[in-house]
């Protein structure tokens, strides 16, 4: 698929999500059957969803983060976190709201991302990503954000938003290649991103597969 393709989304992540949330809650091996990977330049990434292990891992990637990919992603400068903050992020209520990981061959996380459905608005859900600096533009925040938005719509979510700063060239960019139609919104000095994603229609196979 290329970027300018409409109305489009992929069905094939996710077969079962209750098998899925039975795994991971039992930490159970198997969770790699819901493993995707996606290579390239001839490096083998894995997307999958996060999982109470990877606690470590996500301090890793945050502490790695330049000042600038901080400031994008969590609209403050870089502080210490908590391990607590940390545990709460990793432990997924999954039958609402979802995360995923890419990880390299070495198992250092490249990159998150995850929605959360609407405290007000169980239709919606708040998406948020962040790519390590030396992997960003190499196409995988856009896979992971067809990603969120393929399991976002087959759990029954009809639009997905993200709030940036008016600033962040580097999303702004990103979703308007990803051939979904965003709506933009100005909201008290930051922008509120907005899809309908209920008209999408399903293709299959995935880009990479
Ligand atoms: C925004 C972000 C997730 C994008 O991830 P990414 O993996 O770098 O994005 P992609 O490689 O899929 O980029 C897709 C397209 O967007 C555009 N784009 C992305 N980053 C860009 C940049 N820094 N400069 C110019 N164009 C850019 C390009 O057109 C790119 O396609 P191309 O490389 O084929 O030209 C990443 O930059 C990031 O982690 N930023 C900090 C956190 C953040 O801003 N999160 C969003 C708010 S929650």
């Amino acid at each position: 698929m290329n970027g300018n393709d409409k109305n489009v989304y992929y069905k094939n992540f996710i077969y079962d999500v209750l098998d899925l949330m039975f795994l991971i809650a039992r930490n159970d091996p198997n969770i790699e059957k819901y493993t995707r990977f996606l290579t390239r330049n001839d490096e083998k990434l894995t997307i999958r969803p996060i999982s109470p292990k990877d606690d470590d891992a996500v301090l890793e990637l945050y502490y790695s983060l330049s000042q600038e990919t901080i400031y994008f992603r969590f609209f403050q400068t870089k502080k210490n976190v908590p391990k607590s903050r940390v545990r709460k992020f990793t432990r997924i209520d999954y039958q609402k709201n979802f995360a995923l990981v890419v990880e390299n061959p070495q198992k250092k996380l490249i990159g998150i991302g995850r929605y959360i459905v609407d405290e007000h608005d169980e239709d919606a859900a708040e998406m948020s990503i962040v790519i390590r600096d030396d992997y960003q533009r190499r196409g995988i925040g856009s896979i992971l954000i067809k990603y969120l938005i393929s399991i976002a719509k087959e759990k029954g979510i009809k639009k997905i938003y993200a709030t940036v700063l008016s600033d962040n060239y580097k999303i702004l960019k990103t979703i308007d290649k990803l051939g979904f139609k965003f709506q933009r919104k100005l909201e008290d000095g930051d922008l509120r991103v907005e899809s309908d994603i209920s008209t999408l229609k399903e293709e299959e196979p995935l880009p990479f597969d």
